[in-house]
């Protein structure tokens, strides 16, 4: 027969083992905390085998666990019924101390906290017999509430079973409050680098988690199974366990038979560098487009991954890896995912028709664009609000601009254009990112001129620089004129590097803004220059034509016909001329 008993069972012999099995078909009475029978057989075994036992119980009386120890210990283990780490786990802990000492020992009352038990009781046993007992709960705050050492047969069940509802209610609150300020506390594991970790963990506060610590270990080459290898992702779960961590972040994509078996070893919820990032976007997107395109993202990633998610998919307490505009969707199946990913690409197809028409009108008439692109934390927010005074959301976070938001400007000579912050760039960036946030990005492509925004602070600067040069090249915005501008110079004086002709600023004390305004001017005046156009009276009709390409500034009508003067592109001015001949440019400098 197979004894279903855990812990030290070395030298027990077989009438033991099947003594302890039987305590699983013991019958609980509904309101019996502790039945005296059940203390009887667990202090008689206990003093004849001169060690600890300890069993598990749920609310309902039922014996989950049975373990048996050294005569000093016995290994305490995590029963939760519950997903939710911060909740308690619906099973109490039942062990005697065979030296007769019915007190609950520091060890018990941390295993109470680290595995949340429902309660943790001592029964002291001597000579066969039970002695004192003692039980304690959690409670509000992490708050411990201890009874006194009581007689084995004197003990108030219905007040201690009253007091895990009381608690479970109390931690119940907690929790719920905890998870809507987002404050889960994460554990965070690299294999590449500080720096990336460093930036992981910013992206893990961003996400409004708390993080209790972060580990790196390097690996040339990840583990098909783990990611890590199994030894360092046991030492891992005893990392997050002592660390209280309701979630694991890996700095790395996981597959999701990576994610499945991790979260089986480390008995919390899993979560990588991508997932967090989606979900810092879904948290963030206002606009609905923004919102779609951060849906569809989560769901391509998310079905490619379903198995892993166990654990994530089951849980309803929210938190990291759970927000999103579909969040009500999570527990959709396949067929239902790849009904709704189609259709969040039909509406989205919709969207960037109607944004194309936008833009063709755009292009024609309207004002030239100026964009400030970079590193996500650059200070891309701040320089807006530096050089036009705009209220936009500057914070010390990462992503706190996703849609693109735009400002009027003026160069000195008068050239009206728009200056536009967009989404910042970060490492590794999650491909479905680079797709689903086009549009934002989109404002950087049709740019007349990109500011390239850097943070001179940043050891990492260059690196950074290297990423936002990427993904320009991969969203072909690499035609424009571009302005290299070192931020946050008042933090470092002189950058660790230099871009050819970059201007240093800071957005901060003001320095470098006005040179900074200079060349934004000259590289639009560049592009755009105004140019005077003659329109004889016979070819009236031109001037229907011309006037939407630009932005008119005079309009003078003379003997020999209509003079049309206008801010324009250089490559409209020759198409013109192309056209209808170098005759229609009276001239280029009014
Ligand atoms: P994303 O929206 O994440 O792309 O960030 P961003 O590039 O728009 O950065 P943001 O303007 O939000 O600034 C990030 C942080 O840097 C904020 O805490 C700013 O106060 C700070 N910061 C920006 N410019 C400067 C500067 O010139 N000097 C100093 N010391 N801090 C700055």
């Amino acid at each position: 027969m197979k004894y279903e008993i855990n812990g030290n069972t070395e030298g027990l012999r077989d009438s033991v083992l099947a003594r302890l099995n039987s305590l699983y078909a013991f019958e609980t009475e509904g309101d019996a905390f502790l039945p005296r029978e059940l203390m009887k057989l667990l202090a008689e075994i206990s003093c004849e085998i001169n060690r600890e036992i300890a069993v598990y119980m749920t609310r309902d009386g039922d014996i989950v666990s049975i373990a048996v120890g050294t005569d000093s210990d016995v290994e305490l283990t995590d029963y939760r019924l519950r997903r939710n780490t911060r909740r308690l786990s619906c099973v109490r802990c039942v062990h005697t101390h065979p030296d007769g000492d019915g007190r609950l020992s520091d060890v018990d009352l941390s295993a109470l906290k680290i595995f949340r038990y429902d309660a943790m009781t001592a029964v002291g046993v001597k000579n066969g017999e039970p002695t004192f007992v003692q039980t304690a709960f959690l409670t509000e705050g992490e708050e411990l509430l201890i009874s006194e050492p009581l007689r084995w047969y004197r003990l108030p069940d219905q007040i201690w079973l009253e007091q895990i509802l009381l608690s479970d209610a109390q931690i119940g609150r907690e929790a719920a409050e905890e998870l809507e300020d987002g404050r889960e506390r994460a554990v965070l594991m690299g294999i590449e680098s500080r720096e990336s970790l460093e930036e992981l963990k910013r992206l893990a506060e961003t996400a409004g988690a708390t993080v209790a610590g972060s580990f790196l270990q390097k690996r040339n080459k990840p583990d098909g199974a783990l990611m890590i290898g199994k030894g360092r992702a046991e030492e891992l779960a005893l990392e997050c366990q002592a660390l209280e961590a309701d979630v694991c972040i890996f700095d790395e994509e996981l597959t999701g038979v990576q994610m499945r078996n991790l979260e089986e070893i480390l008995r919390i919820k899993v979560v990588d560098r991508t997932t967090l990032i989606l979900d810092i976007f879904a948290k963030r997107a206002s606009s609905a487009e923004g919102k779609l395109q951060v849906e569809l993202a989560q769901l391509q990633y998310r079905s490619a991954r379903l198995i892993g998610q166990g654990l994530v998919l089951s849980r309803l307490a929210g938190g990291i890896g759970t927000r999103g505009p579909g969040e009500s969707k999570l527990e959709m199946n396949r067929r239902r995912i790849r009904e709704r990913i189609a259709e969040l690409n039909r509406r989205l197809e919709e969207l960037e028709k109607q944004r194309a028409v936008r833009r063709k009108s755009r292009e024609r008439n309207e004002t030239p664009v100026a964009a400030l692109v970079g590193y996500t934390n650059a200070g891309k927010s701040s320089l807006l609000n530096a050089l036009t005074g705009a209220d936009v959301y500057v914070q010390d976070q990462l992503f706190a601009t996703l849609d693109a938001v735009s400002r009027r400007m003026e160069t000195p000579e008068k050239t009206e254009y728009l200056l536009t912050d967009t989404v910042g760039f970060i490492r590794k960036l999650p491909h479905t990112l680079v797709q689903a946030f086009r549009s934002t990005l989109e404002e950087a492509v049709l740019a007349d001129v990109l500011i390239i925004v850097s943070d001179g602070s940043s050891p990492d600067m260059v690196q950074q620089h290297d990423t936002v040069e990427q993904v320009l090249e991969e969203l072909g915005a690499t035609e424009q004129k571009r302005i290299e501008a070192i931020n946050k110079c008042d933090l470092a004086p002189e950058p660790a590097a230099m871009f050819p002709g970059a201007v240093l600023v800071s957005a901060k004390t003001g320095e470098g803004l006005e040179e900074l305004k200079r060349k934004i001017a000259d590289a639009l005046q560049a592009s755009y220059a105004p140019v005077t156009f003659l329109i004889p009276f016979s070819r009236y009709g031109l001037l229907g034509e011309i006037r939407p390409l630009g932005r008119v500034i005079r309009e003078n009508h003379t003997e020999e016909g209509t003079e049309l003067t206008l801010m324009i592109a250089a490559e409209e001015t020759e198409r013109l001329i192309r056209k209808y001949g170098a005759g229609i440019v009276k001239t280029a400098n009014p």
